[in-house]
């Protein structure tokens, strides 16, 4: 028997030199009116926003900046946005920061309803339905928040990020501009990559992984391993730059495609609880969490799959075991080069927590259930001792 698999993707994608033109030709196609742009101020800051901003401009619409959005929001932080841009009465999106903007922009595009709000859909994601078409913008290259159907909140009184997942809110165009990440600082550089080489990993070794996803998951992860330390380390390398995009957004395909496994989930409550951004949670669960997978034979042989891909060093592994073995350092080599934590420790996470991490991390099934290698309780409770 077959099994089946399918993959939903945004309408149209616009890569390379100069790609954020394109963006006046969507508003001028759409017979756009008012536009709602969502950033935040750190894009602002920067001097980002520009670029976007005479994009639009450019095609003669009306605009309105809706930028008060902290890193990471809570849901009601996102729901304060809601409404503002309900107000708005805007007739197509452009959003352009990273994962936290873009995911807000998604959920407000389809959130034009008195009906329901964030919150609802936190139980009940699948009724939403999409109100505004959307363009969505990375500024990092990282999330894949920009061709995914999910957009995550954190919900402080569970103390747990939740991922809302609706096919709805898929962006209809998305534009890739290298320019954008030109000068990301290295630190978040750094995280946002990991965070798109645990999606390529994760997708491929995932119990959902099929043909469509494995082809995005292994393009990503060859990408990454190639260019993750250039593009965070020369500001001048804009072509490792664009690569890393392009792995972000290969990253965020597999995702739709497939799912990510325990790295996301045990990394969840580190996001709900104690704040630690999506990228640096990640990154400090992965090789732990890969070498507790290792003990899978049947994931063993997925790593060296992937290694028999993605090896140009010259190693020459040839065991299943040994292939395995050079991916997971060559992980761990790139989390030690790019200077990402590797611990809890600098976070003041509290042994005492550690019971209620388990409880956290063992709500999230949605992913759990993914990881090729039953993970229980006291598994998770290793894992979390191990970063502790
Ligand atoms: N929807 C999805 O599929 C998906 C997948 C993974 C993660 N996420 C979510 O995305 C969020 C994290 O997104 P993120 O990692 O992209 O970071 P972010 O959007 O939270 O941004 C982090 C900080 O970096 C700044 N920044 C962003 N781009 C910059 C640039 N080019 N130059 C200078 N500063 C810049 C922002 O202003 C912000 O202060 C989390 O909430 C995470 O849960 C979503
Ligand atoms: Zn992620």
């Amino acid at each position: 028997m077959l099994t089946q698999y399918s993959i939903k993707m945004p309408h149209a994608v616009y890569g390379g030199e100069n790609a954020m033109d394109n963006v006046t030709e969507i508003l001028k196609k759409n017979g756009v009116k008012k536009v709602a742009m969502f950033t935040d101020k750190g894009i602002e800051g920067c001097g980002l926003f520009a670029l976007p901003e005479e994009a639009v401009k450019a095609s003669g619409a009306e605009y309105y900046v809706l930028d008060e959005l902290p890193p990471e929001p809570s849901y009601m932080a996102v729901q304060k946005l809601v409404d503002e841009f309900k107000a708005s009465g805007a007739d197509m999106i452009v959003a352009c920061g990273g994962g936290s903007v873009m995911d807000a922009a998604k959920l407000a595009s389809v959130l034009v309803t008195d009906a329901y709000g964030v919150k609802e859909l936190l139980d009940n994601p699948g009724m939403a339905k999409k109100c505004v078409p959307i363009i969505l913008i990375p500024t990092t290259a990282g999330t894949g928040a920009e061709v995914t159907p999910n957009a995550i909140v954190a919900v402080p009184e569970r103390e747990l990020k939740v991922g809302i997942v609706n096919e709805n809110m898929i962006a209809d165009y998305v534009i890739l501009d290298a320019r954008l990440i030109k000068n990301l600082p290295k630190k978040i550089a750094a995280a946002t990559g990991v965070d798109a080489l645990a999606h390529a990993i994760e997708c491929y070794t995932s119990n959902k992984a099929n043909p469509f996803s494995d082809t995005f998951a292994l393009e990503a992860l060859d990408l990454i391993l190639e260019n993750i330390v250039p593009a965070c380390e020369d500001s001048t390398a804009m072509e490792a730059k664009n690569k890393m995009q392009i792995a972000a957004y290969y990253g965020g395909l597999a995702i739709t495609a497939s799912g990510t496994t325990a790295v996301h989930a045990l990394s969840y409550p580190l996001g709900g609880k104690y704040h630690i951004a999506h990228g640096v949670s990640n990154a400090i669960l992965l090789v732990p969490v890969m070498k507790f997978n290792q003990g899978d034979p049947a994931f063993c042989a997925r790593l060296a799959a992937a290694y028999d891909r993605c090896c140009h060093d010259g190693s020459a592994c040839r065991t299943v075991e040994e292939k395995a073995a050079w991916l997971v350092n060559r992980m761990d080599a790139i989390v030690r080069r790019l200077e990402i934590p590797t611990s809890l420790q600098s976070f003041g996470v509290p042994k005492e927590d550690l019971e209620g991490l388990v409880a956290a991390g063992m709500q999230v099934t949605r992913l759990l259930v993914n990881n090729m290698r039953p993970l229980t309780a006291d598994d998770a409770r290793s894992i979390y001792l191990e970063i502790m």
